[in-house]
């Protein structure tokens, strides 16, 4: 294969490919190289946006460590994490909708009673979480491992903190025998997603602001069901419409009333998707 021209390369690295042993790889790396090549053609690529391209990439893979992951968010304000959400999510109508798990979870949160405070310090308005755990046709749900975690009113996650001295605004709760759960923590407010990195020159370049609407994230996961990774919004968000990283679903969006006492309170009900049985 000699003298390869922009008409005939694409095909000769189809070719060089075609003994991928394994199928799904194959169908994944030809599709890739395809579009690849189209891409490059479409734009007519100049061989300094290739290596500003090679320069955005290596900038985001350096801004990756431990705590930060570049990457995942870079592929949130594209809109694929949401994208791949949607292809692999396809619940029956009543389930609760997934929408992105975000790079601020933490593995070790602690663990706490009912009724406990969450926040354990954190800045914010004191507010009251409570709901239900429930299948599909209404049961309710005991013994279900709710993990919840927030920003603070800075729009700051603890882990972002540069010594956070402890976990605050995250816990992981179990849902009584009724299925309930409740807890105290702070209001969510909306915050901008880290803009430090490429991905915000990515923000910066194409005119859109980083802003997420408030919410508060749960996982929700029980026996015999598929593991729920969402959020709930509020519904008074300037955000709702515009989010950063497209995660905003209608069935997600709750009211969080301000009571006379200052305090507010959130109630949501979590429907899981019962885990398909093998036949
Ligand atoms: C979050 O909600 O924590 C989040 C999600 C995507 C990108 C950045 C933050
Ligand atoms: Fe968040």
């Amino acid at each position: 294969m000699r003298n390869l021209n922009q008409d005939t390369i694409t095909q000769a690295v189809l070719e060089r490919i075609a003994n991928t042993p394994n199928p799904r790889t194959k169908e994944i790396v030809t599709s890739l190289v395809t579009h690849l090549h189209d891409f490059a053609r479409e734009v007519k690529l100049t061989e300094e946006e290739w290596m500003q391209g090679i320069q955005f990439l290596t900038k985001t893979g350096q801004m990756c460590d431990a705590k930060r992951q570049e990457f995942i968010l870079l592929s949130d304000v594209l809109g694929l994490s949401m994208l791949t959400i949607a292809l692999n999510h396809d619940k029956p109508a009543g389930c609760t909708e997934p929408t992105v798990f975000g790079p601020f979870f933490l593995e070790e949160a602690p663990q706490y009673e009912l009724g406990a405070d969450v926040a354990n310090g954190a800045k914010g308005t004191p507010c009251l979480v409570s709901g239900r755990i429930l299948s599909l046709t209404g049961e309710t749900i005991p013994g279900a491992k709710i993990n919840v975690w927030q920003a603070d009113e800075d729009g700051l996650y603890d882990v972002q903190y540069v010594s956070p001295d402890r976990i605050q605004a995250r816990g992981i709760l179990t849902s009584d025998a009724n299925g309930g759960y409740h807890f105290k923590t702070i209001v969510a407010e909306a915050y901008p997603i880290p803009t430090d990195g490429p991905t915000g020159d990515f923000l910066k370049a194409t005119s859109r602001h980083p802003w997420r609407p408030a919410h508060l994230h749960f996982m929700v996961e029980a026996p015999g069901y598929e593991r729920l990774i969402t959020h709930v919004f509020r519904a008074d968000d300037q955000y709702l419409d515009s989010d950063a990283v497209f995660g905003v679903r209608q069935t997600l969006i709750a009211d969080w009333p301000q009571q006379a006492d200052g305090t507010y309170t959130m109630n949501y009900d979590f429907v899981l998707n019962p885990i398909a049985k093998k036949s």
